[in-house]
């Protein structure tokens, strides 16, 4: 039995988890965690960048290694055109946490489909605040991005959870969306005195499962990790790396902070306890989920080519408007509040990345 010390719904023994984008790249990391530590969980997501064999290798393991938790339900549906569906999902299972990860989220597509984003993002969001209202759900963790912070951190070195989020600094569309969702996530909490975690996550790469078979699956990729791991190990042919540069860092490359999606997973599970044993005090957090160490892009570049012995030209491109030189979370909060610190370190991401585009799983898709 995890542990949980909330009053748990009727006529259950144990925590009910809904995911939504369950079966994307850090759905499928944490239902895997959540299963390993004895939750039962029910998956919403309509498989548009996430993959249903995912979840279908996942329910593989749960018997195959005798996981503790189960996959109670995988329900198939766009949460921002089934606003009564999910509705009635969250009324029939009644969860005791959601984690709400299901989202578009490459920032070059934002800015060109801002309506696809809208839809997707804000009135997906609008509609899982609206299911939880309704079905009385009390517990969510919602995955919000570091791309919210503009200009530069307050400390001068990397960002706090107090730091400045302000929507006409927003550096794309993307991370409006995600701002606009944490105001709706926070206005559902004071109204209803329920507990939230908002989490930050900064770039996570890496690949998660006993077989890393839960990778980046984005193809070709659209971020600069799982491109570098992939150009040096010769699957981009004629790939070219258009690095904005000319910024004010160490070698004028943006700086950003990159975390393993394992260490994400680990977070939300004990996101999950944490919220579990408020036991009907209201809690709004918001949390960074980062290393705490920044690289540019420059050194990314490198150390792919340098891990996988393999290489490809980098040329300069164009820096974005309201681009932020350097992302980095502190995490000093996460740390105090959850006892969390990421375990895996950058050569760990690029080592896993290379063996999920080399693995079976990778081939399929
Ligand atoms: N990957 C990163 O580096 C990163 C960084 C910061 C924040 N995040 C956030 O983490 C969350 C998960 O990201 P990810 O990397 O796993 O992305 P992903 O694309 O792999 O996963 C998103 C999942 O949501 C599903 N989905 C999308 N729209 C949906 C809809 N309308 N209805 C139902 N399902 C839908 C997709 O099919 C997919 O399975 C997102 O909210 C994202 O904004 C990710």
């Amino acid at each position: 039995m995890p542990s949980y010390s909330s009053p748990i719904s009727e006529g259950r023994t144990k925590p009910l988890i809904a995911v939504t984008g369950a079966a994307g790249y850090v759905g499928l990391n944490t239902c895997y965690k959540l299963l390993q530590a004895g939750y039962d969980i029910v998956t919403v997501d309509n498989y548009s960048t996430g993959r249903e064999d995912g979840l279908n290798q996942l329910r593989k393991l749960q018997e195959e290694l005798h996981l503790p938790g189960k996959i109670v339900m995988m329900v198939k549906m766009d949460i921002s055109e089934n606003k009564n569906k999910l509705r009635n999902l969250f009324k029939d299972t009644r969860p005791d946490t959601v984690i709400h990860l299901a989202a578009k989220i490459v920032v070059e597509q934002s800015d060109k489909e801002r309506t696809m984003y809208y839809r997707n993002n804000i009135i997906g969001t609008k509609n899982v605040i609206r299911a939880m209202r309704i079905a009385n759900v009390k517990n969510c963790i919602f995955s919000s991005t570091a791309a919210v912070y503009g200009g530069q951190p307050k400390n001068g070195l990397s960002f706090q959870e107090d730091d400045v989020v302000d929507k006409n600094m927003a550096s794309n569309y993307y991370a409006l969306t995600k701002m606009y969702d944490e105001d709706s996530l926070r206005k559902w909490q004071e109204e209803y005195s329920t507990n939230l975690i908002i989490n930050r996550f900064f770039n996570l790469a890496g690949a998660g499962g006993p077989n890393k078979e839960f990778g980046y699956n984005v193809w070709p990729p659209t971020h600069l990790m799982p491109s570098a791991v992939a150009a040096a190990m010769g699957l981009l042919s004629g790939f070219e790396y258009k690095c904005p540069m000319g910024l004010n860092t160490r070698d004028g490359s943006t700086i950003r902070d990159y975390v393993h999606v394992e260490d994400i997973a680990d977070a939300l599970v004990t996101e999950v306890g944490y919220l579990g044993k408020r036991n009907g005090v209201g809690a709004s957090e918001i949390i960074n989920l980062g290393s705490g160490e920044g690289q540019t892009t420059k050194e990314i570049v490198g150390s792919a080519a340098e891990l996988i012995s393999g290489d490809f030209p980098m040329t300069k491109g164009k820096v974005r408007p309201n681009e932020s030189p350097s992302l980095v979370a502190n995490i000093t909060k996460a740390n105090a509040l959850l006892g969390w610190n990421p375990k895996h370190s950058l050569t760990d991401m690029i080592m896993d990345l290379q063996i999920w585009f080399g693995g079976e799983t990778f081939k399929d898709l």
